[in-house]
């Protein structure tokens, strides 16, 4: 028995070794940071499964993002609660609409400093909480294609960057990226949650923006966590109706999409690091039973290297101190 002659310890032996060879770095420009606005709340309301996430009165906005900004995050993904709930989830796209009245206050306070992105769904906005129109219980996909339209381009009236449609309609990217461009704007981007699968671990979202829905799942809309492929196909068809950046989410249990899909498209990818991923570190930091910091970074880190461009994360304000320490 010969003793090793490759000894991978040697480039780990000391910190500035280990310095030069850490290759894949998280950076708060990785990362976009999702706000709840709550047209009805006159003080931040703590969302009580999300520790230290709250929902924020219209004019509260500015002063959140504004700490996000100092935290180098120049990213924001709103959504909104709004007041009253309908339908068809008229609300959505109302032009004094929740999240078009926050735009316009970001868009006033920061210009081009921010880039504003919306979700464009409906399910916060019905009031059986699916994520379109419904009929006989079923979410009906061609009636729903024009309302997302409006919200769309009600939120690129506003002065949104980027809209992000996350309902899950067949062809819901085709048809908003030609209502923008029909509505003259041709250089607003569509980011596509494009791999959006049915998961558990949106509970605490659900919560924070009072989105469960009534009766019934998303399951006939979103996709189940056993086929792979189907995000890949899913993923295409974005890509080809027009999506500038694509999404996959959950990130943590779908890892593996994450790299596959940057491995076969090459396209801006973003991964979200979602509530219920949010709320199983907080919980068990407050317990002390992990590191929350260092668990955060690891997770973060490990999204970026499966192939993510950028992260949707609620740990998002804290990620540049946390690098300032380790
Ligand atoms: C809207 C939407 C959801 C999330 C983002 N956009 C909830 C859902 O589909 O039920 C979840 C985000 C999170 O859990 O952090 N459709």
């Amino acid at each position: 028995m010969s003793f090793p002659s490759v000894r991978m310890r040697r480039l780990r032996r000391t910190s500035a070794l280990r310095y030069i060879m850490n290759k894949v770095k998280l950076s708060p420009s990785d990362l976009i940071y999702p706000v709840f606005v709550d047209e009805n709340a006159k003080a931040p309301i703590p969302i009580k499964s999300m520790p230290n996430c709250f929902r924020f009165p219209i004019d509260q906005v500015t002063n959140e993002v504004k700490q996000a900004l100092e935290q180098d995050v120049k990213a924001v993904m709103l959504f909104g609660i709004p007041k009253t709930k309908d339908e068809t989830g008229s609300s959505a796209f109302a032009e004094d609409g929740v999240v078009q009245q926050a735009i316009r206050k970001l868009k006033g306070e920061f210009g081009d400093e921010l880039v504003i992105m919306a979700d464009v769904c409906l399910c916060e906005y019905t009031g059986h909480g699916h994520c379109g129109k419904v009929k006989d219980g079923q979410l009906e996909n061609d009636q729903t294609l024009e309302i997302l339209q409006k919200v769309a381009v009600s939120q690129a009236q506003a002065g949104a960057d980027i809209v992000a449609p996350s309902a899950m309609i067949d062809g819901q990217v085709k048809f908003i990226r030609e209502a923008l461009d029909d509505a003259g704007f041709d250089q607003v981007a569509i980011m596509a949650y494009s791999a959006k699968y049915a998961s558990s671990f949106y509970g605490p979202f659900r919560e924070a923006a009072d989105s469960t829905p009534k009766f019934g799942t998303r399951k006939s809309y979103q996709m189940h966590y056993g086929n792979p492929d189907e995000a890949l196909r899913e993923i295409e068809l974005d890509i080809n109706e027009g999506a500038d950046v694509v999404m996959v989410k959950p990130a943590l249990a779908y890892l593996d999409i994450i790299h596959r899909a940057k491995e076969k498209f090459n396209a801006p990818l973003a991964a979200y690091n979602v509530s219920g991923e949010y709320s199983i570190v907080k919980a068990a930091a407050q317990n002390g039973w992990i590191d929350e910091k260092a668990v955060a970074l690891e997770i973060l880190t490990g999204i970026k290297r499966a192939g993510a461009d950028l992260i949707l994360t609620y740990f998002a304000k804290d990620v540049k101190t946390w690098l300032n320490q380790v």
